[in-house]
């Protein structure tokens, strides 16, 4: 099993516990790079932290929570590299990682639910790349 970064703001800190939770029991190692509380905070601080880690290869893939999920994917596609999805449905999970193989999940709490999220989660990490033509060039030039 692979290593998969986390994070979350306040709004989504809960998930963030359960989808850790979940994580691990699947037997993936996790890095949580926070936050630690329902403490209000900034969502572009854990975005960035777990983009980079991604980006940098410190973990294969990432996921990211806060309120809608937007904010987090907004902070981390800024981050080179990293092609970072909001999911809030079944087909949306499976066509990111076929389609744009997005590295990095992001889901709202105050969107989705808990089981939701974990079936989410599932999907997202047991869809391979299609490894098409077409989707390698449309993903080639996301980085131009
Ligand atoms: C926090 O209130 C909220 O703005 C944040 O969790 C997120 O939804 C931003 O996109």
């Amino acid at each position: 099993m692979g290593i998969v970064a986390i994070g979350c703001d306040h709004a989504a800190y809960e998930m963030k516990e359960a989808l850790k939770d979940h994580l691990k029991e699947r037997g993936y190692d996790v890095k949580d790079f926070g936050t630690d509380s329902e403490v209000s905070c900034d969502y572009p601080d854990f975005a960035k932290k777990v983009a980079h880690a991604v980006a940098d290869g410190e973990a294969e893939q990432g996921v990211l929570v806060c309120g809608t999920g937007i904010g987090m994917s907004i902070a981390a596609n800024k981050v080179k590299g990293i092609r970072a999805a909001v999911v809030g449905d079944s087909f949306s999970a499976k066509a990111t990682r076929e389609h744009n193989d997005a590295n990095i999940l992001c889901m709202g709490a105050r969107v989705i639910d808990i089981p939701k999220a974990i079936e989410f989660l599932d999907i997202f990490l047991d869809t391979p790349f299609s490894e098409g033509e077409n989707h390698i060039r449309r993903i080639s030039k996301l980085e131009e």
